[in-house]
């Protein structure tokens, strides 16, 4: 068996700017030993611990879609010690990522709904890698309608621009995104996450929602939800506490009696209910 401690080594193949500010990049990486990537077997909502000898280790949620083969793909927003590194990283670069962590979105049990997929900020990417899985010909058929909301502050700080602007031209997804104000050039909806989930939800009968976010938007959309009919239940978040291990053996990031790296990251509005509000 694998040691959880141990992370497999990958080298970075490709470094992409995401937002104008540079402060967003995502890291294209390939496993360096064949027969690691069979090994790091995951499904969108899951996150790694991206290890840097001599910095230190960072949990990130992965990007990819597990149906996308030969590589694994992390967002990572610049702002401390780990991420700063990794940021002036070059391309072939060695490093090493830990995992796959935590538990994912439960998508074989959502199978026969309908979905209101919904992301604010940088948070959209375990969201970018359920979109991509769902997608699939093999998947696609087993949810009924697909929406997706996603909002930024501005168009500067949107993600992954290609592949929305590409989901926009399907009729199996509809693709709803927005910036919080008018901005030049913008030909998109204008107005925040909580605004735009309110005018496009579909009725909550037979719903999920998976919504990934900063405390804000989380805090006013989910009871936009709840006024819509949404059950606890039905209500998908992925949380992002503080952790270390990243196995459940620190204690870093309780939540109550839960961790949440190992009991989540990704918890139903149900579970959370019941848990001390410290996330
Ligand atoms: C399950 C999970 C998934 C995540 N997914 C992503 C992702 O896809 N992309 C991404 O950019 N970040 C993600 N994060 C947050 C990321 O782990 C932190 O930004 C990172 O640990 C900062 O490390 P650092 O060494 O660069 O900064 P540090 O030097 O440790 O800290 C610098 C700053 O970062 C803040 N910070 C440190 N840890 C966290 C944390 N866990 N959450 C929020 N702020 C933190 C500190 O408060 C401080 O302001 C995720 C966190 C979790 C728990
Ligand atoms: S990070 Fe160590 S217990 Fe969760």
């Amino acid at each position: 068996m694998h040691n959880p401690y141990l992370p497999y080594p990958v080298r970075l193949a490709e470094l992409r700017v995401e937002t104008e500010d540079k402060n967003l990049r995502t890291f294209k990486f390939e496993f360096l030993n064949p027969g690691d990537e069979e090994k790091f077997a995951y499904m969108p909502g899951q996150f790694a611990e991206l290890s840097v000898p001599g910095q230190g280790e960072i949990p990130i949620g992965i990007a990819s879609s597990p149906t996308e083969k030969g590589h694994v793909l992390f967002t990572v927003n610049r702002v401390g010690q780990v991420s700063s590194y990794m940021h002036n990283m070059k391309e072939g670069d060695i490093m090493g990522i830990r995992g796959p962590l935590g538990h994912p979105y439960p998508l074989d049990k959502l199978e026969g709904k309908n979905l209101i997929i919904i992301a604010g900020g940088f948070a959209v990417t375990t969201l970018r890698s359920t979109i991509v899985w769902l997608l699939q010909p093999e998947n696609r058929p087993k949810y009924g309608k697909i929406t997706f909301v996603y909002g930024a502050r501005n168009p500067g700080l949107l993600l992954y621009e290609d592949q929305w602007r590409e989901w926009q031209k399907r009729d199996d997804i509809d693709v709803y995104v927005t910036i919080d104000r008018e901005a030049p050039g913008w030909d998109g909806k204008v107005g925040f996450v909580p605004a735009v989930t309110k005018e496009v939800c579909p009725p909550p009968e037979n719903t999920a929602a998976i919504i990934c976010g900063p405390p804000i938007m989380i805090k006013f959309t989910q009871p936009v939800l709840e006024e819509a009919g949404f059950e606890p239940e039905n209500i998908i978040m992925s949380l992002e506490n503080r952790m270390k291990c990243g196995l459940g053996i620190c204690g870093r990031c309780n939540v109550g009696p839960e961790y949440v790296c190992k009991d989540g990251p990704v918890f139903t509005l149900a579970q959370l209910n019941k848990l001390p509000r410290e996330y």
